[in-house]
């Protein structure tokens, strides 16, 4: 008889009754009690002393103090790699999991704490419980400015830097740098780095972001008491967002966008259209323009607000968030790092060969997430040429399914061959990558059971380019079981 792989996988199923009876099997009934049974089972008089010390007092010294809310295996263990390779004045500068080391407390723990952001009055208390529960992970600094999807845990980043040994000086690259993450908390931490993206709006955002750090804030702030004017500004030289549907605004698009120099396009535009607050200073500007671009993004998917009410409330987020970095920046300016973030492609690396001190970065999801389709409303505002684009993106190339999965681990492959040729020997590279084995399994046709993970799929076209396998931790991805169950971060060594 021939059995599918899903009833064969049922037959083959061991429940824990029939492993005691299985044959040869190494149970507790295997093998004739040594000790009577009570005593096997405990190790009588360490009960005490066993319970008198948490897990965590056993691993960590007693004058480091966690975060509160570190409650995931993987932060434990990144915590406790940064309690191994950091000195104590590397904690309070630049650790991601603790709150104090003695008296001190630590930066991560100035810059979380507070009030997380300010979320407009109509946000929904699932959104607010979020933020809360979260206050140490994500949404501090500028992380927050825009939401995009499949961002990294800032937290999780900054740990991830530190575990990889990267001190200030060093320079640390993503070739798929998405919304600027990884260029964010380098910045932060005295590291150099260096972001590659294909999407023109990917460069744009993590500009933004970086600037955000030390963007003026008495013309942002003057921006907001006029925010009617700004609003209309934007809308009078890029047309009305459309409320509710996913059309794209009907004007003339590519008018607002910066491609090379920000300064030479808006001494441009401002001197043009007379954009009157803090036009002269580039970063203000685009600032603006994030907010905008944010807002209007925000009013094609919901019609709960007017569009001019969802900017009014999303600038007031920004200004707040530039605020509150700021205010714990104070005095530690000159301590950020130069960041660079350009527009290209991460098979073609516009990068010399051993240049890197450490790679950080997560593929996009293949299968799950189409972020030109995501994007297509900043992406035509800002003038690109979707279609075009759409050659460039990894995992979006290919009809079928399995077509898209061929191409990707043929794009992947060149990928990590460009992060083996930057990167110096000796130095690490990170890939943050869920994976979704039941959807491979459709895809690829093999049984749930011999799929081969992504994250498996990374370490074996790293090996051909020198890159070997070193350590690899998991987490449990919430909220999207149905596409990603667990994320790996894989670390990969340069030989
Ligand atoms: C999972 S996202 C990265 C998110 C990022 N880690 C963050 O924190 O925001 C993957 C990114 O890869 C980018 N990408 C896709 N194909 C690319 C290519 N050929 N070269 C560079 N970037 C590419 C996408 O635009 C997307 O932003």
């Amino acid at each position: 008889m021939i059995l599918n792989y899903k009833e064969k996988e049922k037959r083959e199923r061991i429940t824990m009754g029939s492993l005691t009876k299985m044959k040869g099997t190494r149970t507790k009934r295997a093998s004739p009690p040594l000790v009577k049974e009570e005593e096997a089972t405990y190790e009588v008089g360490n009960i005490t002393d066993i319970l008198s010390r948490g897990v965590k007092e056993s691993v960590f010294p007693r004058h480091l103090e966690l975060v509160p809310q570190l409650n995931e295996l993987y932060e434990l263990e990144l915590a406790y790699y940064e309690s191994k390779i950091l000195t104590d004045e590397g904690i309070i500068r630049n650790g991601a999991y603790f709150a104090r080391v003695g008296d001190t407390l630590t930066r991560h723990f100035l810059m979380c704490s507070g009030e997380p952001v300010r979320l407009p009055q109509h946000s929904s208390s699932r959104l607010r419980s979020f933020f809360h529960t979260n206050q140490f992970k994500t949404g501090y600094a500028t992380h927050g400015l825009f939401p995009y999807r499949g961002k990294f845990h800032p937290q999780m980043i900054k740990g991830l830097i530190n575990v990889m040994g990267l001190k200030p000086g060093d320079k640390v690259l993503d070739p798929m740098m998405g919304s600027g993450t990884v260029l964010i908390e380098a910045k932060l931490m005295g590291i150099k780095s260096v972001g590659v993206d294909a999407s023109p709006f990917c460069r744009f955002m993590t500009q933004v972001k970086l600037d955000a750090l030390t963007v003026p804030l008495i013309p942002v702030r003057e921006a907001l008491k006029n925010c009617r004017s700004v609003y209309d500004y934007f809308v009078k030289i890029a047309g009305q967002p459309n409320r509710g549907s996913k059309k794209r605004f009907e004007k003339e698009s590519g008018d607002l966008f910066a491609r090379d120099s920000a300064d030479e396009y808006v001494a441009r535009s401002a001197s043009k259209k007379g954009f009157p607050w803090g036009s002269e200073i580039p970063e203000v500007y685009n600032f603006l323009l994030l907010a905008y671009l944010d807002a209007a993004g925000y009013s094609e998917r919901s019609d709960r607000k007017s569009p001019y009410d969802q900017f009014h409330a999303i600038l007031e987020r920004y200004v707040f968030v530039a605020e509150k970095i700021q205010t714990v920046l104070v005095g530690a300016e000159s301590e950020l790092a130069e960041s660079k973030a350009l527009e290209g492609d991460a098979r073609r690396l516009p990068i010399e060969n051993s240049s890197i001190d450490g790679i950080i970065f997560s593929p996009p999801y293949s299968f799950a997430i189409d972020y030109l389709e995501n994007d297509s409303f900043h992406l035509s505002f800002l003038g690109t040429d979707i279609e075009k684009l759409r050659e460039e993106m990894i995992g979006l190339r290919g009809r079928t399914l399995r077509q898209k999965f061929d191409l990707y681990e043929t794009d992947m492959e060149k990928v990590l061959s460009e992060c083996a040729r930057v990167l110096r020997p000796g130095r690490i590279c990170a890939i943050v990558v869920g994976t979704n084995n039941n959807q491979l399994s459709k895809i690829l046709g093999v049984p749930p059971g011999e799929v081969k993970g992504i994250d498996e799929l990374f370490v074996q076209l790293g090996k051909p380019h020198g890159l070997h396998l070193i350590r690899k931790l998991s987490r449990q991805i919430t909220g999207m079981a149905n596409t990603m169950r667990t994320e790996f971060i894989v670390m990969l060594q340069r030989r």
